[in-house]
């Protein structure tokens, strides 16, 4: 009898992983040998949830005993919770029909693009890029087309409307959008927002739009996707409760799209996922309405924009490191390209480096697809004071020996 091959490698043996997650058990495993890590390298709030939330969900789950099945796209309760808070903050009209709920902004952006790009599909991403975007499109043998942002230093990274325009062609289908973002920190001006909209509308393109920072902004305006009254015609908006409301082991997530698209889009998400967790999604709710909790995430990104510039002080006057000042999420994505050619060494090895003998994790830039993190380090600084001032300490230390080696 022919034995059953299993066709997995044609999809995913050539699928990049996510960087910050390949650190996690590395850093617990030398933690228990009794290493003192500092972990700068993963993408989440350093503060548990707060206490308000994790109420809610432990009523819900022991007192209530909300343990059933939901709605697909969520409870009521929770849609509408989403659907005020994001028209309270971006002007907009979206109604509880059009948001679905579902394990994670990751489990959103999947259904958004299984809906919508096929095979031969060019989808437009802005690298360096989140993972996730390249990696589903591939899945439904559609290409990742990569439009690079510029660094010009002390302007921080420049999207080049241009190059953007110059890269589309009758099969792009979709633009991808992740604003404030991941990992370079910039915030898209109003007019680059502006751009954006005006391209999808003339090229009949969908914009996916990934807003999950959208309150971690220090410097400047943010503008929303959802905040263009024809959104309807061309839009797919990510959010979710990670960042925010520091929840990332909760997988709570939502998509917003017009109601008639709300519609049919169901019917997929109930074949994936069912519905989000019951008594997660009460949490949820809270954490949108009350007030106390919105106080607590202002007080945690103004924590943030300081850590933002006590690192940044840290690094910006390193040989090689060229580093510049985030407006958004919590990144400082330099440049050490200048560093790597006078050690001699490649980014990875590096990063091995830092692991290996100063127990300090960052993320090298090309763990991010295409090559346009090469060269770049990305440092997370929704740390504390302490591990900040300890995680920049260990590294201008490495950087300091290895260039007074290679001199
Ligand atoms: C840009 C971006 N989008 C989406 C996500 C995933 O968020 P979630 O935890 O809601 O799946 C992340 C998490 O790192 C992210 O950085």
């Amino acid at each position: 009898m022919k034995p059953q091959t299993l066709s997995y490698k044609e999809f995913v043996e050539d699928m990049l992983g996510e960087g910050g997650f390949v650190y996690i058990a590395r850093c617990r495993k030398l933690a228990e040998k009794g290493y003192k890590v500092i972990n700068l390298s993963i993408g989440q709030p350093d503060t548990p949830t707060p206490d308000g939330i994790i109420k809610v969900a432990v009523h819900s789950l022991i007192l209530e005993k909300f343990t059933s099945y939901t709605e697909t796209p969520g409870i009521p309760e929770l849609r509408e919770a989403i659907a005020e808070y994001l028209n309270e903050r971006y002007g907009s009209d979206v109604s509880w029909e059009e948001v679905i709920v579902g394990p994670g902004a990751k489990a959103a952006l999947f259904l958004a693009i299984a809906a919508y790009v096929r095979e031969g599909d060019e989808v437009l991403i802005i690298e360096p890029a989140y993972p996730a975007y390249s990696e589903i499109a591939k899945v439904f043998r559609a290409k990742p087309v990569f439009v690079s942002l510029r660094f010009e230093n002390t302007n921080g990274f420049r999207l080049d409307i241009e190059a953007l325009v110059e890269k589309i062609t009758k099969r792009t289908k979709m633009i991808v959008i992740n604003n404030p973002h991941n990992p370079t920190g910039t915030v898209l001006t109003g007019k680059e927002i502006d751009a954006i909209v005006d391209i999808a509308r003339e090229n009949k393109l969908l914009i996916l739009a990934d807003e999950i920072y959208d309150n971690f902004v220090y410097d400047g305006a943010f503008r929303s996707l959802l905040s263009y009254p024809d959104w309807r015609d061309w839009l797919l908006y990510v959010n979710g409760f990670s960042k925010t409301f520091s929840m990332t082991g909760w997988r709570l997530g939502y998509l917003v799209v017009d109601r008639r698209a709300s519609q049919v889009l169901r019917k997929l998400a109930v074949n994936i996922w069912g519905c989000p967790t019951s008594f997660v999604q009460k949490a949820g709710a809270r954490a949108l309405r009350d007030h106390g909790i919105r106080k607590w995430v202002e007080k945690l990104v103004r924590r943030y924009r300081e850590m933002r510039d006590l690192m940044y002080e840290g690094l910006q006057d390193l040989y090689g490191v060229e580093v510049w000042k985030s407006r958004g999420a919590f990144y400082l994505f330099p440049r050490i390209k200048r560093f790597l050619n006078t050690v001699g060494m490649g980014i990875e090895e590096f990063v091995e480096y830092l692991i290996d003998n100063y127990q300090l994790i960052v993320l090298p830039g090309s763990v991010f697809p295409d090559k346009a993190g090469e060269g770049y380090v990305r440092f997370s600084f929704s740390a504390s004071r302490e591990e900040i001032v300890e995680g920049v300490k260990r590294f201008r230390e490495a950087v300091e020996e290895l260039l007074s080696r290679a001199k």
